[in-house]
Parts: C-alpha cells; sequence; structure tokens
C-alpha cells in the first residue's frame, strides 16, 4: 500500500496536476484537502487538455475523487467542472466531505470588495471568495455541504448570517442586495444534486487505508502562498503544506510516509508580493513565454524568475518533503547560462533562510551560482540521454537540498516524464 502527498514547492503551479495524473495510475483514490477553484490543475493527454479546478486531476485517469472537509467549493463552479468533465467522455467517480464549505455568492463579492478597498495594497487574489469563505470557517459564519441538504438548517443558517454581509458589503460602497430566498432556493438545488457524493469522507479514507488501498493527496497551490509560511499577507487563505493534509482530509499525519514535492526548474509567481529572484529582463520574458506562463484559472501572466532553492529548501523542511518531481526543464533549455539562487543578502549580510517578514522579503537580493546552459533536447527516455549540463544542474539541486530527484518532467504530455 502506498500513501503520496504532493505537494507544491513554490508559489503554485509547479505542475501538480500533470505530477499527479502520472501519479494516480498506481492509486485507487486521489483526494484534494485544502483550497478550492483558486487552482487550476493541467493534464494533457495527446489533443486532450483539461483543466481542472476543483475536482481531483485523478478522475481524469478513472480514480475516485475525493474532496476533502479542508476545500472550499464554489458548488456552481463543481457543477460545471462536472458536466464539461462528462461531456469529454470523464464521468467523474467524486466524493465531496459533508464538512467542506461552501463558497456563497457573497464571498465573491467580498473577494472583490476587500480587493478594490486595498488598492494598490490588494493581494492579487483569484477573486473567487476563497479568503472570505476561509474567514467565516474561521470565524465560525460558514455553510458547509452538509448544511445544503436540508431545507430549514440552511435557511437558520442564512438569516443568521446574511444581514451581517449585507452590511459588511454596504460598508465596502456595494449596493448588491443578497435575496435569500434566491439563494436559498439555488443552494436546495446545489443540494440535490450533489447529495450523492456527500459523505463522511475521512470514514471512506479509513477504511481505504485499513483495506490496503494506494491513497495520493493532491495539494493545490504552493508553500509560498500556505497561510502560515508564505509570504503573508501576500499568500491564500489555506494551509497548503503536508500538514495541511491531514487535518483538511481527516487522514492521521502518521500515515502519511511518501512526501512529494513538485519544483518547477524556475520560479513564478501569479498576483502580487514580493519574490527575489523575479527577472525583469529578456530571460524573464524568454521564461514566461516559452514557458506559456499565463495563468491557468485566471489567464494573467505569471512573473517568472531564477530557480530559488531558499525557497524549495523553506518547503523541504516544512513538509518533510521526502523526494522531489522537476517539472518545465525543457524550458531551460536553450539558454547560455543558468541561475539558481543560493542565498540572500539582507542588509548587506548573507541569510540562508527564507524571512518572515514581507518588508525584509521585499528587500532581500539573491546570490546566485551559475551553470552552463544546454542545448535543446527531444523527448529523452532516461536521465542519462539528458544532456550533461542539465545533468548537472539537477544533482546540484539534489545536493543543496538534500532530497533526491525521483521524477523530471520535460513537456506538458504523460509521457514526457522520467523516472529517476
Ligand atoms: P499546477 O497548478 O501546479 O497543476 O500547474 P498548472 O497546470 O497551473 O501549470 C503548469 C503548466 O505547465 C501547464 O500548462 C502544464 O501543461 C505545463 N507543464 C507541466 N509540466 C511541464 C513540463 O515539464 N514542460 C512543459 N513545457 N510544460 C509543462
Ligand atoms: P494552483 O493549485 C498560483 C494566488 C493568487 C494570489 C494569492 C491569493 O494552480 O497552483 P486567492 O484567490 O487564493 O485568495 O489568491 O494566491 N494563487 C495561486 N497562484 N497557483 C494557484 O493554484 C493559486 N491559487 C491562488 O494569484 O496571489
Ligand atoms: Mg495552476
Amino acid at each position: 500500500m502506498v500513501v503520496q502527498v504532493v505537494i507544491g514547492t513554490q508559489w503554485g503551479d509547479e505542475g501538480k496536476g500533470k505530477i499527479v495524473d502520472y501519479l494516480s495510475k498506481d492509486a485507487e483514490y486521489v483526494v484534494r484537502f485544502q483550497g478550492g477553484n483558486n487552482a487550476g490543475h493541467t493534464i494533457k493527454i495527446k489533443n486532450d487538455v483539461y483543466k481542472l479546478h476543483i475536482v481531483p486531476s485523478g478522475v481524469i485517469s478513472g480514480k475516485i475523487g475525493i474532496i476533502g472537509n479542508g476545500c472550499v467549493i464554489d458548488p456552481g463552479v463543481l457543477f460545471e467542472e462536472i458536466d464539461g468533465l462528462s461531456k469529454k467522455g470523464i464521468v467523474p467517480r467524486l466524493l465531496i466531505s459533508n464538512r467542506a464549505h461552501l463558497i456563497m455568492p457573497y464571498h465573491k463579492l467580498l473577494d472583490g470588495a476587500e480587493e478594490r478597498y486595498l488598492g494598490e495594497k490588494k493581494i492579487g487574489t483569484t477573486k473567487r471568495g476563497i479568503g472570505p469563505c476561509y474567514s467565516d470557517k474561521i470565524s465560525r459564519n460558514g455553510i458547509r455541504m452538509g448544511d445544503i441538504l436540508n431545507k430549514t438548517t440552511l435557511s437558520s443558517r442564512l438569516d443568521q448570517i446574511l444581514p451581517i454581509k449585507q452590511r459588511i458589503l454596504k460598508a465596502y460602497g456595494f449596493d448588491e442586495v443578497l435575496d435569500k430566498e434566491e439563494i436559498l432556493d439555488t443552494f436546495m438545488v446545489y443540494g440535490e444534486r450533489f447529495k450523492k457524493y456527500i459523505a463522511d469522507t475521512h470514514l471512506v479514507l479509513h477504511d481505504a487505508f485499513e483495506k490496503g488501498k494506494n491513497i495520493l493527496f493532491e495539494g493545490a497551490q504552493g508553500t509560498m502562498l500556505d497561510v502560515d509560511y508564505g509570504t503573508y499577507p501576500f499568500t491564500t487563505s489555506s494551509h497548503v503544506i503536508a500538514g495541511g493534509c491531514a487535518i483538511g482530509s481527516g487522514f492521521p499525519p502518521s500515515n502519511l510516509t511518501d512526501i512529494i514535492g513538485i519544483m518547477k526548474a524556475y520560479t513564478t509567481r501569479v498576483g502580487e508580493g514580493p519574490m527575489p529572484s523575479e527577472l525583469f529582463d529578456d530571460v524573464g520574458i524568454y521564461l514566461q513565454q516559452k514557458g506559456h506562463e499565463f495563468g491557468t484559472t485566471t489567464s494573467r501572466p505569471r512573473r517568472c524568475g531564477w530557480l530559488d532553492l531558499i525557497v524549495v529548501r523553506h518547503a523541504c523542511i516544512l513538509s518533510g518533503i521526502t523526494r522531489l518531481a522537476v517539472t518545465k526543464l525543457d524550458v531551460l533549455n536553450d539558454l547560455d547560462v543558468v541561475k539558481v539562487c543560493i542565498g540572500y543578502r539582507l542588509n548587506g549580510k548573507p541569510i540562508d533562510y527564507f524571512p518572515s517578514c514581507i518588508q525584509d522579503v521585499s528587500i532581500c537580493e539573491p546570490i546566485y551560482k551559475e551553470f552552463s546552459g544546454w542545448p535543446e533536447f527531444q523527448c529523452p527516455k532516461t536521465f542519462s540521454d539528458i544532456p550533461k549540463q542539465a545533468q548537472d544542474y539537477l544533482r546540484f539541486i539534489e545536493s543543496f537540498l538534500k532530497v533526491k530527484i525521483s521524477v523530471v518532467s520535460t513537456g506538458p504530455e504523460r509521457d514526457e516524464t522520467l523516472k529517476v
């Protein structure tokens, strides 16, 4: 039996969807445990491209997808995603935790309102209502998946919650009227539609574990977006690191043994907030164009920079990463020089850790090690097919992080994946 956890080690979009799809072939259950439809996970199989936001990526290979209690769900988006997959011939086998929180219409309005209020200091959220939904969960004003199975329960929750939301929206200068009856009716329809999926998913996972089934946990976002350990406040609102997996699925942490960090061969970030190794020159544009670095969820251009090993080491420490999957190595082909950040200079002093204070992060100057570039390569079948300079680059990463690289991805296709 294998229990694996996939974690993004940077600012998201590392290629988790592709690697989850690759690992899914051996799994029976694929589980999302945090985040919502702020995520965008891409899977490319020949001419088909799937962009999944809330449905676990394992459903593409026919595995049972579980959306755990730590996720926040926009039922309209989930609805569309299931229908979109069905049209492509994939009828997802899905289970949804009755404890997962619902993204309500006012969460989306509030996400926009908060960003507008922040003006130049905005976070650059996906405006999907993620932050306001998690805020309501923690302040115990949330509505959970199980609540939409019972009209009386939902009605009384809305009576309690809506008047205060209406006032907050007004304070932000929004005139939209929250129509209780309309929300109640819409969500009762969702309840009817989703009731066949809603379950005590922690018990399903417990049972699967007892029976020795393989389970794969699919992280969303990346470590630097973790609400505690990322570049706060320029983060998302969930626990992205491996610890979040246990909380967000009800699966005991002692059973999580194989924790796979997904690391893009360079760095990208969408939204605002500092990124020490960001490039503002032609190389940054080259990476953006060659890597098609445009958001899967919002289509915003991703900021690009050299690989930052201080960031990835932060992720390895926090999640106890046992091995790495390196993605998008091919995007670095054909450069004369490839650089990697191995430390920062902060106020003139060298440091080798990621600072907690955002002001410090914003003035960290990267210290780089340089590697010779390597020529374009075509579909390598083994590690030794990769140019020697690229092998040196990967071996250095392993020795710096003291973590083995076990997968190298050299293209978006399923079969452009090497076992090391
Ligand atoms: P995720 O959010 O971590 O799942 O990543 P995204 O799907 O948002 O972004 C990764 C993008 O890179 C997608 O368009 C993938 O199809 C693509 N991709 C994944 N692995 C590779 C790779 O090794 N090489 C190239 N060129 N593209 C890749
Ligand atoms: P995947 O799973 C990249 C970023 C947003 C913003 C910040 C907060 O595809 O890697 P939110 O809407 O979560 O409140 O936005 O987090 N962000 C992501 N960036 N990949 C993601 O997911 C992201 N999910 C959120 O751009 O900066
Ligand atoms: Mg993505």
